[in-house]
């Protein structure tokens, strides 16, 4: 069933009333600029067709009530009950409740009014695969609050609280990639972010070509203390190449070339960790000149670069996502195939010529089945517009 059905028939069913109103948060693919977000880089999303459904009415009590139609599981909290992650029973919030929650700590932090409501929500960004699921609950759940709690913030705005709601909350040090994507896509663009001053613009793709996003199946848990590593290394490297650099506050800062001459002050770990990073914004600077110039050629043996790198460099990918990257690489049509997300399993996105799409498709999911095992899900993706109320 769609999740915009799911969630008005659950609605009806656990509330017994129709909901007041519906709101949308997508996905999101990237192109390019893999874990630079937090190192000050630039980034190059997009939201896609996929998205969290919420239907919601306001409460007439202190709680809100919060149905997962997905998991058919009821979760509880109020302001009070935010700091000991409980409901009112004494029970744990369950996982998936910690991002509807940490929205509402994120906004109650910013001063800004969220009453309670009831609401369902449900999705079909695969929970786990790299798209950004997380980030579209955060997304739907502020747009709700939003209405309402009556009051207007601009789309970026909601991301950064997003972004707060994860990093203060749910304890995962992300940058602002998914929450952005997400509050801001639009129909039929890319989204070319800087992360560090936030100013952004939108980038036409080259009609001739596809987005397929390649789902591994793969779900690896306990990523977050990994994540959260990859951060980790990327801050000591600043901290260590200071004294040569003392103008650097980020890994944007560096130069390739200064960092060629100074990458033997690092310890080896945070050396190759540091070394993606710097070399994937120089990648991504490119970005926007290639696409816009209709270089597909350049801009997709980019995106084969940054795989190497995630690979052996960053270390965040796996067997089957290197089996589905190299699979599509050798495919007609494709321009170029990588992990996207922060990896450790979930999906690849491939740049691929328009009218070999069907036919990529077909081949890469049978040729990854007949590798793995693993029956996966390959879909052609259009991009879409940002978080809102909907109909
Ligand atoms: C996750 C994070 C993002 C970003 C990517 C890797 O999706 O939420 O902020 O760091 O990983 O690029």
């Amino acid at each position: 069933m769609q999740p915009k059905n799911k969630v008005l028939d659950t609605f009806r069913e656990k509330f017994g009333t129709a909901p007041a109103f519906f709101a949308r948060a997508p996905g999101r693919v990237n192109l390019l600029g893999e874990h630079v977000d937090y190192n000050d880089g630039f980034v190059l999303p997009a939201a896609i067709d996929r998205a969290t459904y919420i239907a919601f009415s306001l409460a007439d009590s202190d709680f809100s009530t919060l149905w997962a139609a997905d998991f058919g599981q009821r979760a509880v909290f109020s302001p009070q009950t935010l700091a000991t992650k409980t409901q009112p029973d004494g029970s744990a919030l369950p996982d998936w409740a910690s991002y509807p929650a940490g929205m509402l700590w994120a906004l109650t932090e910013a001063g800004l009014n969220a009453p309670s409501m009831n609401a369902v929500f449900a999705s079909d960004v695969p929970r786990g695969s790299g798209l950004s699921s997380s980030a579209s609950v955060e997304m739907a759940f502020g747009v709700a609050w939003q209405k309402l709690g009556g009051w207007e913030i601009s789309p970026m705005e909601l991301a950064q609280l997003g972004q707060k709601a994860e990093n203060k909350y749910v304890g995962v040090n992300c940058g602002i990639m998914d929450q952005f994507a997400s509050a801001c896509g639009q129909v039929d663009r890319l989204l070319y972010l800087d992360c560090r001053s936030l100013h952004w613009q939108t980038v036409s793709l080259p009609s001739n070509v596809s987005i397929v996003v390649a789902d591994t199946t793969i779900r690896r848990k306990l990523t977050t203390g990994e994540y959260n590593l990859r951060r980790d290394a990327c801050e000591e490297a600043v901290r260590l190449l200071k004294p040569d650099l003392p103008q650097i506050t980020a890994l944007r800062d560096v130069s390739v070339a200064d960092f060629n001459r100074l990458s033997a002050k690092l310890p080896e770990l945070v050396e190759k960790r540091a070394r993606h990073v710097v070399e994937e914004i120089e990648r991504s600077r490119q970005a926007v000149s290639l696409l816009e110039n209709g270089q597909l050629a350049q801009f997709g043996r980019l995106m084969n670069d940054c795989h190497a790198s995630l690979r052996d460099l960053y270390a965040v990918s796996c067997p089957e996502l290197d089996v589905m990257v190299r699979l599509a690489q050798a495919l007609p049509g494709c321009y170029g195939a990588r992990l996207t997300g922060a990896g450790f399993g979930g999906c690849t996105v491939n740049l691929v010529a328009r009218e070999q799409a069907d036919g990529f498709a077909q081949t890469l999911a049978a040729g990854y089945e007949s590798e793995t095992r693993l029956h996966p899900e390959i879909y052609i993706c259009r991009a879409s517009a940002g978080a809102g109320l909907t109909e």
